[in-house]
């Protein structure tokens, strides 16, 4: 695989799961990384592991990435420490499955501004950083959800899909700067947020992928991997299914 050395990649969402193994895959190709979560002690344990392992450059900044004003704080600390952003993988993100009769204003409130606004405004803050160096790669998580639907998912697939509508614009808008703009689409993957699922959901869903078994982080780290290196320059504005070939 393409080594990363010399690129700074901040990660939302690093404390576990996808966010976790993409930070320590990129690690492991010698990029340097911006992490970020809600909690600083999980969030350092991360840390730790890459600085053990791998010795590169790591910073973390502990928020809500619904929070304006820390976002900007991070940014205007990675133009700081580090002059420059050649990646952005907008990963964190909540799912809330609700049929429609129980979807709640608060719910309906923070699924948007978690999984949508708060992606678009790192986006925002991101190109900033990004357009004067004429380069860089975003990547935004959408869903299987977020492309097919399915019951008790209107509103995590309607963030999901809203991901999909902002990376195909911000591609257009930003493909003169050499900025590039995919989003990835999992299927079913073995974190914690596939482990609250109830039993009988869990076995339905595992059911329904072809390859016979739950993805794991790692199967997604590599593709934004792939998407953080130099071996895609040429692909922007698409959305990549990793699923196993999952039908819902
Ligand atoms: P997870 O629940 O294991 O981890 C989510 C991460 O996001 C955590 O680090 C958490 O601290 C962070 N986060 C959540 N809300 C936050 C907030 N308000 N501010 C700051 N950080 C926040 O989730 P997982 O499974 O690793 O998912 C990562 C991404 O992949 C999400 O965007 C999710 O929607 C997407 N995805 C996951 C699938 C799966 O099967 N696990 C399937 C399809 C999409």
């Amino acid at each position: 695989m393409m080594p990363l050395q010399g690129k700074c990649i901040l990660i939302t969402g690093a404390s576990r799961g996808i966010g976790r193994q993409t930070a320590i895959t990129l690690a492991s190709a010698g990029a340097d990384l911006v992490l970020t979560a809600r909690q600083t002690d999980s969030l350092q344990q991360v840390v730790h592991e890459i600085s053990n392992s791998y010795g590169t450059r790591v910073l973390h900044f502990a928020y809500d990435i619904t929070d304006e004003s820390k976002t900007k704080e991070t940014f205007r600390q990675i133009k700081k420490e580090f002059g420059r952003l050649d990646g952005l993988v907008n990963n964190a993100g909540i799912l809330e499955s609700r049929l429609l009769g129980m979807i709640d204003e608060h719910t309906m409130q923070t699924t948007m501004q978690v999984n949508l606004v708060a992606s678009i405004r790192h986006i925002q803050y991101a190109a900033r950083l990004m357009k004067p160096q004429r380069s860089g790669s975003i990547v935004n998580f959408s869903s299987i959800m977020g492309v097919h639907g399915n019951e008790g998912q209107v509103l995590y697939g309607a963030s999901k899909a809203g991901i999909i509508g902002a990376t195909r614009s911000a591609a257009k808008e930003l493909a003169p700067y050499q900025i590039r703009v995919n989003a990835i689409a999992p299927g079913f993957i073995n974190t914690d947020m596939t482990q609250s699922l109830s039993d009988e959901k869990y076995k339905e869903r595992l059911n329904s992928i072809q390859m016979g078994r739950i993805g794991e982080p790692v199967d997604i780290a590599n593709l934004v991997w792939f998407l953080c290196s130099d071996l895609s320059t040429y692909i922007t504005g698409q959305i990549i299914g990793v699923d196993g070939g999952m039908i819902i």
